[in-house]
């Protein structure tokens, strides 16, 4: 049997990351072009990361539920839906979002220029909805000012937890990915004495040393996040939050971006924020950070993305659209910024 390879799932917090998340464009063409960008995106991925091999630049692909039927058909991953809306104490919004590039490297460069890149392939096939460049801030923080990210699996583990194994055969070294991104009231995070906001998040600001459960509330955010299944074995995601912001907006922020093998997991811990386990105990980051964005998709293997079809399904008119990149400009410049040459 042929080895499945997972797309880089599991790599390590970066430096840098851009999220893309696009819609898909109506007609055939679209879904063409999307397909002959997976087929070809780990060489893309390739040819730009080798211009710096310790940037470590990876990118993952995911697919939401409606474009998976429009790019790929049956079968489809069992627990691919759109992502469900909470409406509890706070709201978790759904937003559109058909395809999502999570781009990772040490490097914002090597970042943009993947997904430039990206983009020049996807060309009138799809509309980016939401562009987030995240950038790392100081000792993995988020603007809040917390360590995000500590209690994440390692090893084996961080597999098990973000990767399909046997559950969904036709789906193994998959992977589900939920991205909310989240807008914080700063002038009202920051007037919280810290004791107050370490009782919210459940860990010491500056030490990042866990609360211990005699001074922990209940609706911490550790405490909340935190799911067994029904042996009391702990159910794990694998997060990759970032910061991101624009001063000048007054715009601060932290994209989540939680792996797993199964929705469910990350939908139990929304519903424990958003609505509070019991109702009513819910999560007071959200006090102080609105959710603006809300979107779940398929990561299937890097194997499916390289052998993606190329024109089975009704939609597709194979003939339509070149499987190519269009061809570099003919002034011989990298046709980027301010080294195109202006004639
Ligand atoms: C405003 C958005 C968010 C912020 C600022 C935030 C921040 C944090 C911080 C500071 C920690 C403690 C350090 C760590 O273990 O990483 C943490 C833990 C965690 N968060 Fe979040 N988080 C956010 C949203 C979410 C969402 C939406 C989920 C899932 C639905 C989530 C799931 C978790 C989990 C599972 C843990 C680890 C709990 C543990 O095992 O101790 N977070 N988060």
């Amino acid at each position: 049997m042929e080895t499945l390879e997972s797309q880089p799932v599991t790599d390590n917090l970066s430096r840098s990351a851009i999220f893309l998340v696009a819609t898909l464009n109506e007609g055939a063409q679209s879904v063409q072009a999307t397909r002959a960008l997976c087929a070809d995106l780990a060489g893309i991925v390739r040819a730009v990361g080798f211009r710096d091999l310790d940037g470590g630049l990876s990118c993952v692909v995911g697919v939401g539920s409606e474009a998976w039927d429009r790019l790929f058909g049956a079968p489809r991953p069992r627990e691919l839906h759109p992502f469900r809306e909470i409406h509890g104490v706070h709201q978790a919004i759904a937003t559109p979002g058909d395809l999502l590039f999570h781009i990772r490297a040490a490097r914002m460069d090597l970042c943009f220029e993947l997904a430039t890149e990206i983009m020049v392939r996807l060309g009138a096939a799809a509309t980016v909805v939401d562009e987030t460049h995240g950038f790392q801030y100081f000792d993995d923080r988020d603007l809040l000012g917390f360590v995000d990210g500590t209690e994440n699996p390692v090893g084996q583990a961080r597999r098990d937890a973000a990767i399909l194994g046997d559950e969904d055969p036709a789906f193994a070294g998959g992977s589900y990915v939920i991205v909310q991104k989240y807008l914080h009231d700063m002038a009202g995070w920051n007037a919280l004495p810290v004791e107050r906001q370490e009782g919210i998040i459940g860990r010491k600001k500056l030490s990042d040393i866990e609360l211990d459960d005699a001074v922990k509330p209940s609706h911490a955010h550790n405490a909340l996040t935190t799911i067994y299944d029904e042996n009391g074995e702990p159910l794990e995601i694998l997060r990759d939050n970032m910061p991101f912001g624009d001063v000048g907006k007054g715009e601060f922020g932290t994209y989540f971006i939680g792996y797993t093998r199964s929705p469910g997991r990350i939908e139990r811990m929304l519903e424990n924020m958003f609505v509070g386990n019991p109702p009513g105990n819910y999560d007071r980051i959200l006090d102080f950070s609105r959710a603006v964005t809300g979107t779940l998709f398929f990561v299937p293997t890097a194997t499916f993305l390289e052998n993606a079809p190329q024109g089975a399904a009704a939609e597709a008119d194979p003939s339509t659209v070149p499987r190519r990149a269009p061809a570099p400009p003919a002034d011989g410049s990298l046709g980027i910024g301010s080294l195109k040459s202006e004639d």
